[in-house]
């Protein structure tokens, strides 16, 4: 459980860590090397570990070589079965199965998990490696797909999905010919995937705009590379800074990824000002209510829609959030209603009709924004907070607790549990 006191001014320097999303895709891409490719500023986060894991169990020889860069060498691949545990706990593991059929020809992956924010099919990636020639079949809860060799096909996605583009580019890297994704998401992770495979030796052009091109090479190596900052780390401290009347500066903020979630927070009143890598992001006023459509990216991103309402609900005025990704992304309105939000939801849309105060309360992170949207009314509220379920915030927060510390917050972790039945003196 992570308790928190509200009310003090947040003022100070934080780091921002490297990208979650980032990290887990690059994570899948090194699959496709012969040789080691080291991952550099790595967040320490419950989903990197099960990534991590997730790799060792397909027999690749992957370690942490200090405590943010993390060793892949997939020269070996000595399972092509990924584990049930693992990819219920995380979505995104099931991107490995493109990059197994193109290293060793077949892959058998459970579907997968992850939080629960509505329907998350993987009829794109499915439909994609059959495009690229794998005859994929799903029994039992499995997706198996096999294939001697991939053929280079063009693909059009219903959707922009970030998850599929860059499971498809992945394993079209080492196909036959020319793969062409239409439609694809154009979100930075997106591109930073292209970015480490052209460095591994693959041969793609258009990452970053809707079509992707790419000409299959024979083998990739291993490669050194930085993984870019996490943008929904940088939101969510930006409101932190917003919703306690704080100034913040985060370092290494890449705000080139962030221009819709700054925007919103500059119609909202908050002053936002970058020199270099540092992003300045002040207020001395309550937030004004603003709109938000979530949409692919460049739209405002649905990850933060959670955190985002959290503020609204402290906003002067009446703020719509429409949530266009996914349709149960709302599980924290509940909890903000029990810390005096005043929402209402129907269907893909609420009505936040901003207080003037919040007051803490106990209350249970449903899933990873939702908990990130918790953590941010607690540090506003008046009184403490106890918010439980705290290992959705650990999945994708690096030292959520430490950070938030250091900045002024009255914040800590508390074990809770049994009493021990023979108390040590
Ligand atoms: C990624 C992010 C997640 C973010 C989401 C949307 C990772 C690890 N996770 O998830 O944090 O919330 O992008 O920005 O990078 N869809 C289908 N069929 C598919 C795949 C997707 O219908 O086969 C739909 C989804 O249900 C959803 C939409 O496409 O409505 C977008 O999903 P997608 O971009 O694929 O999300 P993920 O890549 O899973």
């Amino acid at each position: 459980m992570i308790c928190v006191v509200g009310g003090n001014r947040l003022k100070g320097d934080v780091r921002i860590s490297g990208s979650k999303n980032g990290t887990l895709a690059l994570m899948a891409g090194a699959l496709l090397a012969k040789g080691p490719t080291i991952l550099e500023n790595v967040p320490r986060i419950g989903d990197i570990c099960t990534m991590v894991e997730m790799l060792r169990q397909l027999g690749v020889a992957t370690r942490f070589v200090t405590p943010n860069s993390v060793e892949i060498d997939a020269t070996e691949i000595q399972s092509n079965e990924a584990p049930y545990e693992l990819v219920k706990k995380m979505r995104a593991s099931f991107s490995v199965a493109g990059p197994l059929v193109a290293r060793v020809g077949y892959a058998k992956v459970p579907m997968p998990g992850g939080c629960d924010i509505g329907a998350r099919p993987v009829d794109f990636h499915v439909k994609g490696l059959q495009t690229l020639g794998a005859k994929v079949s799903i029994e039992h809860g499995y997706v198996e797909a096999e294939a001697s060799v991939l053929k280079g096909a063009d693909i059009y996605l219903d959707f922009p999905s970030a998850g599929a583009t860059q499971h498809l580019m992945t394993a079209a890297c080492l196909a036959e010919g020319i793969t062409r994704i239409e439609n694809a998401a154009l979100e930075p992770e997106v591109t930073e995937l292209a970015n480490m495979l052209i460095a591994m030796g693959a041969r793609i052009t258009g990452a970053g705009t809707s079509t992707i091109e790419i000409e299959g090479v024979q083998e990739l190596h291993g490669v050194r590379y930085r993984v870019i900052p996490d943008r929904m780390e940088v939101g969510t401290f930006a409101l932190a800074a917003a919703m306690t009347l704080g100034d913040i500066n985060l370092v290494d903020a890449a705000q080139e990824h962030c221009t819709a979630m700054f925007q919103k927070l500059q119609d909202a009143g908050v002053q936002i000002t970058t020199t270099n890598d540092v992003v300045r992001v002040q207020t001395n006023s309550r937030p004004i209510a603003v709109d938000l459509k979530t949409m692919p990216h460049p739209g405002f991103p649905t990850d933060m829609q959670q955190p985002f309402a959290a503020m609204l609900s402290l906003a002067e005025g009446t703020s719509i959030v429409s949530e266009n990704v996914y349709e149960r992304r709302f599980k924290y309105v509940n909890e903000l209603l029990r810390m005096g939000a005043d929402i209402v939801q129907e269907g893909r849309t609420a009505i936040i009709k901003g207080v003037s105060k919040l007051t803490g309360a106990e209350v249970s992170a449903t899933d990873l924004r939702a908990g990130a949207a918790l953590l941010l009314a607690g540090l506003a509220a008046e009184g403490r907070t106890d918010v439980s379920s705290v290992e959705h915030i650990d999945r994708g927060y690096e030292d959520m607790v430490g950070k938030l510390a250091s900045i002024g917050a009255e914040i800590a972790r508390v074990h809770v549990g049994p009493e021990p039945l023979v108390k040590t003196a």
